[in-house]
């Protein structure tokens, strides 16, 4: 595996491959991979002849109260996880590499239709974030192919407008949720639970579950399930952000 942590560098090395002719999987991350980044990398394998990851902690998708300092970030850690999974490059770059003009001074990319609704009402911002260092990578990396996880569904969403709309020639690839054996996705941010806390939120994946079930069977209108579904969750101790059923195509 190559370790690149320069643009110029990237830039020259897909050059390389791509006059060897040689397709381009891009795998996106913020790092301390688990074994759903893993399942990007299996994912990006078998459509791609070469397999690019980056790990960058993009700050402008983290909201002023939000976790970005402490973020877990690990780096060498990461880079042996890749390594092992027959990763061919690892692009690693330092801040002023994906924001040459500072974080503030960084032109954005917004999709505004699906910002500001769900997590974006919740996260403002965050989406814009998302879309502006996913449009930068396509840019520097010139995927044929990129994958991201269905965990993020509205993120997954966001990035395939943001590509169509900016005109990226590359396909979007949609990768199934890894769990725990509760149910719960495998995430970073799970390690900020304590280990009841963990057991807990496999609620969560069963509520979906029981959401998901209903809404088929046709018997209830979205809102009573959407609303049984909330105080299912509530009376388990969870405060809820948003239980509600949208169309998959569009939010
Ligand atoms: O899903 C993530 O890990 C991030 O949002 C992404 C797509 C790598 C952009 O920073």
């Amino acid at each position: 595996m190559q370790l690149v942590t320069r643009s110029r560098d990237l830039r020259a090395l897909i050059a390389g491959f791509r006059r060897e002719g040689r397709r381009i999987g891009l795998v996106p991350t913020m790092g301390n991979l688990h074994a759903g980044h893993y399942s990007l990398l299996d994912l990006a394998r078998a459509h791609a002849d070469v397999v690019v990851a980056s790990v960058f902690v993009n700050p402008t998708q983290f909201g002023p109260a939000e976790d970005l300092a402490r973020y877990p970030r690990t780096p060498e850690a990461d880079a042996k996880g890749l390594a092992a999974h027959d990763c061919d490059v690892l692009f690693l770059p330092p801040l002023d590499e994906i924001y040459p003009c500072g974080v503030t001074g960084s032109v954005r990319v917004s999709v505004p239709d699906l910002d500001g609704i769900l997590e974006g009402a919740l996260r403002p911002g965050h989406f814009d974030g998302v879309a502006t260092v996913v449009a930068k990578l396509f840019n520097l990396a010139q995927p044929d192919i990129a994958v991201f996880g269905q965990k993020d569904y509205q993120q997954l969403l966001v990035i395939q407008r943001m590509a169509l709309d900016l005109g990226f020639p590359v396909g979007i690839f949609a990768a199934p949720i890894v769990r725990e054996t509760n149910g719960l996705a495998m995430s970073s941010r799970n390690q900020y639970l304590s280990a009841e806390q963990r057991e807990q939120a496999g609620a969560i994946h069963a509520t979906l579950q029981w959401m998901r079930d209903e809404a088929g069977d046709g018997r209830q209108s979205f809102a009573a399930i959407a609303s049984t579904a909330r105080g299912r969750l509530e009376h388990l101790g969870f405060v809820v952000d948003y239980a509600v059923i949208r169309r998959a195509g569009d939010l």
